[in-house]
């Protein structure tokens, strides 16, 4: 039984902690929110106690802290979790900041703790399962990469302000998704970004519409586009192209009920946005990490790959802003 210390009450806080609180062999000890009301809500809803986030890092009833707060804390919080002699789930990014990230990491390792990062795409039962299938060779070696993700809307403004741009706040799911994906690490980038859903995004420095091009050492291609709005909703999915043939991921819709009349065949809306579409993604990373820390198997994905998509993301935000290729 692993016992948990949650660190943050907000939107991904009440998934992660409702989470803990069903999971067979995990127990939530404790929440902990800068915003008390937050933390003692989701204390109250989950069976654990409101504490403060000190007393959750000192705490000597719990092994494994999950990091869900905003992201410019989430690197100082991971240093003393990890001091603390705990186990890390950490939200990416790990910081925005990849030299700050590096600094990060090197405090893990002399800790020895196990620290993994949230990219739960990779958990995602569709997702999963085509990585599985193309590493059992169903599309021969695999030569191109498109991933397709685009949000139902933009968040606020004042989010963006704060985000550190669309590559690094959005895209670097997709990053991660292309290394995992690609199974080795990109040579050089391409970005294009563009502004056309809302001009006040544009004034506050970032694109709302973007895309990536990416090769790797031995010639393996990869396409990411990004858009933070789609009409129909929250759009989720991948395409590898091997020397064998071709796999691919959908979205998933709301029912599986199809109606066909003589103007065509019409289906429910796709989950809307990430916290329907990636429920069972979320459980399952965190099995993943408990299985982990059980097994003392090296958590994936590590503190390593969240560093090599933020350098991606910083690669690219450069691309787009000079409009040159960036080599890695
Ligand atoms: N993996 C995913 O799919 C996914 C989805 C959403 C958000 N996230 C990440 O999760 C993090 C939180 O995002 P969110 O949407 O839940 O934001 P949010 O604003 O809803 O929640 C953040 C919470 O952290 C609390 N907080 C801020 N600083 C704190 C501190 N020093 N100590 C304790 N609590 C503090 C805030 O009061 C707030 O309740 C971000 O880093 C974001 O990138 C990941």
């Amino acid at each position: 039984m692993v016992r948990f210390g949650l660190l943050g009450a907000g939107r991904i806080g009440k998934l992660h902690g409702g989470n803990i609180a069903k999971a067979p062999n995990a127990t939530l000890v404790a929440v902990a929110d800068i915003d008390n009301k937050a933390a003692e809500a989701l204390a109250g809803s989950t069976g654990a106690e409101a504490r403060s986030p000190d007393d959750i890092l000192g705490a000597g009833d719990i092994d494994a802290v999950l990091i869900g707060t905003s992201t410019d804390t989430h690197a100082d919080y991971i240093e003393r979790a990890v001091q603390a002699g705990k186990a890390v789930l950490c939200e990416k990014p790990v910081d925005l900041d990849s030299k700050r990230i590096e600094a990060c990491l090197k405090v893990v390792d002399a800790a020895q703790k196990p620290l993994m990062i949230g990219f739960n795409r990779r958990f995602d039962p569709n997702f999963a399962s085509l990585k599985k299938r193309i590493d059992a060779g169903a599309v021969g070696k695999v030569e191109m990469v498109t991933v397709i993700s685009r949000d139902p809307g933009p968040p606020p403004v004042s989010y963006i302000e704060r985000s550190g741009g669309l590559y690094r706040d959005m895209m670097i799911h997709d990053f991660d998704m292309a290394r995992f994906l690609l199974g080795e690490e990109p040579v050089v980038i391409h970005a294009v970004g563009s502004v056309l859903v809302d001009p006040e995004i544009g004034k506050a420095g970032d694109v709302d519409t973007a895309m990536v091009m990416m090769r790797t050492a031995s010639g393996k291609l990869c396409q990411i586009s990004c858009s933070r709005r789609a009409t129909y909703g929250y759009d989720q999915r991948i395409e590898v192209h091997g020397s064998g043939g071709m796999i691919r991921a959908g979205n998933i819709h709301e029912t599986t009920v199809e109606t066909a009349t003589k103007d065509g065949f019409a289906t429910d809306p796709v989950l809307n946005f990430f916290l329907e579409r990636y429920m069972q993604a979320y459980r399952d990373e965190l099995a993943a990490f408990i299985d982990a820390i059980e097994t003392g198997k090296a958590p994936s994905p590590s503190g390593h790959d969240g560093l090599m998509a933020q350098r991606l993301a910083d690669a690219a935000t450069q691309s787009w802003k000079t409009g040159q290729p960036v080599a890695l």
